[in-house]
Parts: C-alpha cells; structure tokens; sequence
C-alpha cells in the first residue's frame, strides 16, 4: 500500500480531497474533512494541476493511480514525498509532455477515443523498449541501467583478453576449422562446419538433406550460397559478417568501437554481466555482455536498422575450451525475435589449413529463380 502510506504526508489541504477519494474508503479516516464539492475540478481543488487542471476533482488521484501502475513505479517516482504541488522531479514534468501527447495522439489518429494510453506504450515499465525482443529473451529490448561506479570500457576490455588467455597465446592461432551441429528449436539437428581465417575471412556451412547452405565472408564482401543460388549481402548484414568474421575480435574491440558506454550489470542467462555498448559512426550500436565472475564475452546484440525501429540479434557464447593456449566459445546461440538456434561444436583444430576457394564467391550464380537461399 505504498500509495496510501504515502498520502498520509500530504500537507492538509490536499489530504481533503485524497482522504475522500482514498483514505476515506480505507475507513482510516474517521474525522476526513468533507469531499470537495460536486463539480470540482482539480485546478480548483491542487495548487499546481496544468493538463488535468479541467478534470473532475474527484478523478484526479485515481488518474495518478493510473500513471503509477501503467509505468510500474510508484507515487514517489514523480513526487517528492509530501510536496506533490512541487515540480521538482524530471519525471513528474516529463508525464505532464506524456499527458499532452497521449491527448494528440488520439486526436489526431482515433478522432479523440482513447485507444492509446500510458499503458499501450510503457506496459508497465518507466522507459518503454523501442525494439522487439529476441526468442526467449527480452534482454535486446531492454533499456540499460546506468551505474555511475562501472568500471571503463578499457579496463573490461583487458580483463577479457586476460580471461581468454592473454594477447600472446591468442595471437599463436591464425585459423580454426570447427566441426559440429546445429539445433533448431525444433530439435532438428544439422551438421556444421566452420572455416576462419585471421584476420577476417569465414564460412559458415551447414549441410542440409537438400544441400549445403553457406553464409561466407572473404574479407571485404559478403554472400549467402544455397542450392538455390547466390546472394550477395549488404547493409546491416554484411556489417554482422564483419563482426563474426574478425579473427582477432577481443584484441580489436577498442578499433572497432572508438566510443564506449559502460552499463550496470545485467543478467544473462540468470548469471550477472557488465553490459558495454560499443557505438561505431552511422552505425548502430552493439551490446557487449561480459560475464562479471569470468571476464569473458558471453552475448553479444546487434541491431540491423531500419526506417520503423531496429531488428536484434543476440548471440550467447558458451562451453569456453582452450585451444592452442587460449579459450574460444565451443557454443554460441543466436536468437532473432522469429527464432533461434544453437551451434554445438565437437572438434575444433588450431592452425589448420583451409582452402581458399571456401571464400570465393561462385563465378556463375546457378539462378536466382526458385527463391530465396535460406538465411542464418
Ligand atoms: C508518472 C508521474 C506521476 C506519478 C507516478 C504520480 N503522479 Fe501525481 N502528479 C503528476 C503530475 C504530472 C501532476 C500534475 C498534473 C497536471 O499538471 O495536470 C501530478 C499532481 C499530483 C497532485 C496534485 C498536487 C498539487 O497540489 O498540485 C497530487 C496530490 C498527486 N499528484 C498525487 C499523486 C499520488 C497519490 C500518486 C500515486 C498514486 C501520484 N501522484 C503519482 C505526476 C505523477
Ligand atoms: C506513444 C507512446 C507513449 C505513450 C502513450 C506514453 N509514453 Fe511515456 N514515454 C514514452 C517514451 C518512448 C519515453 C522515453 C523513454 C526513453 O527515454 O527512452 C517515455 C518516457 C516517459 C517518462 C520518463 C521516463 C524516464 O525517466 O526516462 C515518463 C515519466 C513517462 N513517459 C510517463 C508517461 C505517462 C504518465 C504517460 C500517460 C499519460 C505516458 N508516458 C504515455 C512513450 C510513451
């Protein structure tokens, strides 16, 4: 009952119509001054009402109540207690502009009926998420909590490098051949094969019962191969390819993000992590999730954008072994708001040789016609 605990420091005047409105039906009241009179407003009623100023007096708290658990705070989130005339906190004047412009949307989109309110955008949450959340995770969606004793960026960075195995030993692999499967959601299992080469070539493989599908970075372009042809990849998505297809990607996360912004700890797969946010000029950004007992990398999201609001695609790394002296992933999730998969390797070799031609683009596309490759 944090709302009415709370109207017991209300300055006596206001307690007039709050006790009748509240108070008065708790019965904790027994001596509650009168209920203001029939047709009251609130702006005859509280001192400091702007928007709701027309309201029916006795609709007013209840209108409160409204904002309250549309947002999921409480009172205090916009008050500061037992002044709630003041105008002192940056939420109580943002929900003033929120109020206006709940008011216009409906006005201007539902001929004034009040099909938008607090709750279709803030379902419950003060910051409402701009972006749709992955399969099985809302993490993507989420807004970031500050945390003013984070620690910097620079210093996350090296204590992964360090929990890897150090720049020497990471540096003494220059190519990995992986082998495996991938699990659908479904269960459906494929096997998998891997090719990187440092600094920055990849394919991916995975062998249907129809054929292979290959999602292949040489360096520079991306593509997609199926048994139904070439794709090319562009935009957001070849931007994905140049962060998985860089070899050295721990020891270069401070080139690839010039700017940084360090989170409070978040939880990833129920285990706490510092979340950094790496921003890139005209890109967007890309959340990295460091887990705080081990150090290592274990989500990474990225977002493709797009005129309307950003797609997520968040990565989880796990099942770290060593290989050659340093810890590399043996499992990694990927997760769409569609769905998700997971990749199992089982064998691994450092330092292997990988021919060329993996990353070579086919000369002659055999035909674009019967749809397109499938995507992962
Ligand atoms: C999301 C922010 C927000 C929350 C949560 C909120 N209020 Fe308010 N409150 C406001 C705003 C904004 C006004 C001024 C409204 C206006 O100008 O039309 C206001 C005004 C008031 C006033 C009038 C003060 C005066 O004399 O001018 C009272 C009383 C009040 N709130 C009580 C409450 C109570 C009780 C709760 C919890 C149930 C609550 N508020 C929750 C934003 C909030
Ligand atoms: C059309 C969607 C929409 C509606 C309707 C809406 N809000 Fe918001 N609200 C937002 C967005 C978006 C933000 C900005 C969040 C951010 O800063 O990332 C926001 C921010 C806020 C904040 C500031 C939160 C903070 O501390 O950063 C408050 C308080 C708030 N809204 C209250 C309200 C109240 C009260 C209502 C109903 C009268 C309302 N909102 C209706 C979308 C909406």
């Amino acid at each position: 009952m944090s709302c009415c605990h709370r109207l017991l420091n209300l300055p006596a005047s206001i307690l007039v119509t709050v006790m009748a409105v509240l108070v008065f039906s708790f019965g904790v009241a027994a001596q509650a001054p009168p209920p203001p009179p029939a047709g009251a407003t609130a702006g005859q009623v509280f001192k400091n009402v702007m928007v709701l100023k027309d309201t029916p007096a006795d609709q007013f708290i209840p209108a409160m109540q409204f904002m309250a658990s549309s947002l999921g705070t409480t009172c205090d989130t916009c008050h500061m207690q037992g002044a709630p005339e003041k105008d002192d906190k940056d939420e109580k004047k943002a929900a003033r502009k929120m109020m206006e412009m709940m008011f216009a949307i409906n006005k201007m989109n539902f001929e004034g009926e009040r099909n938008v309110t607090c709750y279709t955008c803030h379902v419950g949450s003060l910051r409402p998420g701009v972006t749709p959340p992955v399969a099985g995770d809302d993490a993507a969606a989420a807004h970031p909590e500050r945390d003013k004793n984070a620690p910097a960026a620079d210093a996350v960075f090296a204590r992964y490098i360090q929990a890897l195995g150090g720049e020497a030993a990471i540096r003494k692999t220059n190519s990995r051949v992986m082998h495996g499967q991938m699990e659908m959601a479904n269960g459906i299992k494929t096997a998998m094969d891997v090719y990187a080469v440092a600094p920055n070539k990849r394919a991916a493989v995975v062998k249907f019962p129809d054929g292979e599908s290959a999602t292949v970075f040489d360096g520079e372009r991306g593509f997609l191969t199926s048994r139904h042809g070439v794709r090319p990849v562009t935009g957001g998505e070849l931007e994905a390819q140049q962060l998985d297809g860089d070899f050295y990607f721990s020891l270069r996360l401070k080139d690839i993000f010039p700017k940084t912004r360090v989170f409070g700890l978040e939880k990833v797969n129920g285990q706490p992590a510092r979340l950094v946010v790496g921003v890139r000029e005209g890109k967007p950004p890309v959340r990295l999730y460091f887990a705080e007992d081990s150090g290592l990398l274990v989500r990474m999201v990225r977002y493709v954008e797009t005129p309307l609001g950003r797609n997520a695609t968040q990565v989880d790394y796990a099942d770290f072994r060593e290989l050659n002296g340093a810890k590399v992933p043996f499992q990694w999730t990927i997760a769409r708001p569609n769905g998700a998969f997971t990749v199992k390797l089982d064998k691994v070799e450092a330092n292997a040789a990988v021919d060329e031609k993996r990353f070579v683009m086919p000369a002659t596309p055999p035909g674009m016609g019967d749809g397109p490759p499938k995507h992962y």
